[in-house]
This record gives C-alpha cells, structure tokens and sequence, in this order.
C-alpha cells in the first residue's frame, strides 16, 4: 500500500482521456488499494485514476458519513439520469476550491466492480453528485471547467499561487 502524489490543477495530465479495463489484474487490484488509501489519507470523498496519473476508467468514492463503505467503479456508464441540483464540490486536484455546480438528481449507473462483475444501481443526492464528477475526471475534465471563464481564470491564478508556496 502507497499513497500516491495527486496531480494538481490545471496539469496537463488531468486532460486526458482514461481507457476502459479489460480485466482485473493483480496490478488494478493494487492501485484501487492505493486509490483508496490515498483518498482516505487526503481525506476525500472520491478520486479518480486520472488524478494519480494513471489514465484508466476506476473511480472510488465513499460519501458514508462513517467512511466505511467503498465504492469501486471501473468502466462507469450512467444509463438514465434525470432532474438537476447545485452542490458545492471540492477536488482533491483543486485543494482549497469549492463551487457549486450543476449535475443530474439521480442516475443509473453500470458499472464493473473489483470482483470483475458488473453492477447496476441508482444514485442521487451527495453520491451522485460525486460519481458525475469522478466520471468526469476519467473524460479529461475538471469540475473547474464547468464554471464562468472568470471563476476558472481565479482559480487558475490561485492554484498557480500554492504551487510557488508549498505548504
Ligand atoms: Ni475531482
């Protein structure tokens, strides 16, 4: 088990687009533990491979209040989606940024778990919020992206402030 380093906005490399697995190798059963343990460590509520530079479609997330139930979604597809709603989101990419934006009430999602098993299921509220955005990263996109060009420009000028400041 490792933590691993989490790109950070706007890195060029959070811009890319993640392939789909073929099948669960020893290799994918080690990066989801470290996925995991890194988004726990940071502390997170999801992170997706393309955050640690790794572009394939796995996502984990937990967004239980006791931080007990992962979720490991390799290959998402969301196959309904419907209503809206406005949450405020943070990116473990984006530390310290928080804007609200807009994602479907409720999805239906399929996906393949660590078992290599497909799953389907439905999501809303703070969970599907969280899926939309991890699936998002495996597209090349940051949550960012989705705000005015002002917002993004801000942000930018911010995250390029922390990086000449380590903490
Ligand atoms: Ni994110």
């Amino acid at each position: 088990m490792a933590l691993l380093p989490i790109l950070r906005y706007p890195d060029p490399r959070l811009y890319k687009k993640a392939s789909r697995v073929a099948e669960i190798t020893e290799d994918i059963r080690a990066l989801v533990h470290d996925m995991a343990e890194t988004m726990y460590a940071a502390p997170g509520v999801g992170l997706a491979a393309t955050q640690v530079d790794v572009h394939r479609q796995i996502i984990v997330i937990d967004t239980s209040e006791a931080r007990d139930t992962l979720l490991v979604l390799i290959n998402p597809e969301i196959l309904a989606r419907e209503g809206s709603q406005y949450c405020e989101e943070g990116c473990l990419s984006v530390p310290g940024v928080y804007e609200a934006v807009e994602r479907a009430e409720w999805i239906h999602v399929r996906a393949m778990g660590l078992d290599g098993k497909l799953v389907e299921f439905e999501a809303e509220t703070l969970q599907a919020v969280c899926i939309q955005h991890e699936m998002d990263h495996l597209q090349g996109k940051v949550f960012v992206d989705l705000l005015s060009r002002l917002k993004q420009n801000r942000i930018r000028a911010k995250m390029q402030k922390q990086l000449r400041q380590p903490a």
